[in-house]
C-alpha cells in the first residue's frame, strides 16, 4: 500500500477542514487532521484574528480540540495547504505536537496528490519538554 492510500482518510480530513479555514489576512488556507491513540479522528483549520498574533493554525486547533474532548496521544497528523510547496508545521507548532503527540507520524499533503511523511524527531530533533523542568525539582 502506498503511502498515500495508507494516510487517505486523514488527508481527505485535512483537505476538507481547510475548507473552514478563517484566512482573511494571509489567505492561506491550512487543514489538519490528527488520528488521536483512542482512533478518532479531529480536523482543525487556521483562524486568524485582526490582531495578527493570536492567530492560530490548523495543527494546533485540531490538538486543543482532541485534548479538550479527552483524547490523550497522536497517532498520526496529516496538513494539507493548497500550495505548490508543502506545507510543514511552523515552530510553535512543533514545540505542541511533540507535547502532546512525542514522535508522531506528521503526512504533508497538497492539491497535486504528492505526500510526504516524517517523524517530529527529525522535524525537531533536540526539543524542550516536561522531562527537563522535572530533572530540575
Ligand atoms: N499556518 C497553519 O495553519 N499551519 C501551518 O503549518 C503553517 C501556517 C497558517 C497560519 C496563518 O493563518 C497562515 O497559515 C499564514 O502563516
Amino acid at each position: 500500500m502506498s503511502a498515500r492510500d495508507q494516510h487517505q482518510t486523514l488527508i481527505e480530513a485535512a483537505r476538507q477542514a481547510r475548507e473552514r479555514a478563517v484566512a482573511p489576512y494571509s489567505h492561506f488556507r491550512v487543514g489538519a487532521a490528527l488520528e488521536a491513540a483512542d482512533g478518532r479522528i479531529f480536523t482543525g483549520c487556521n483562524i486568524e484574528s485582526a490582531a495578527y498574533g493570536l492567530t492560530v493554525c490548523a495543527e494546533r486547533v485540531a490538538i486543543w480540540k482532541a485534548l479538550s474532548e479527552g483524547a490523550l496521544g497522536i497517532k498520526r497528523l496529516a496538513v494539507f495547504a493548497d500550495a505548490e510547496r508543502l506545507t510543514p508545521p511552523c515552530g510553535a507548532c512543533r514545540q505542541i505536537i511533540w507535547e502532546f503527540g512525542g514522535n508522531t507520524t506528521i503526512v504533508l499533503a497538497g492539491p497535486h496528490g504528492s505526500i510526504e511523511t516524517y517523524e517530529m524527531r527529525e522535524l525537531y530533533p533536540r526539543a524542550f519538554d516536561a522531562q527537563y523542568l522535572t530533572e530540575n525539582q
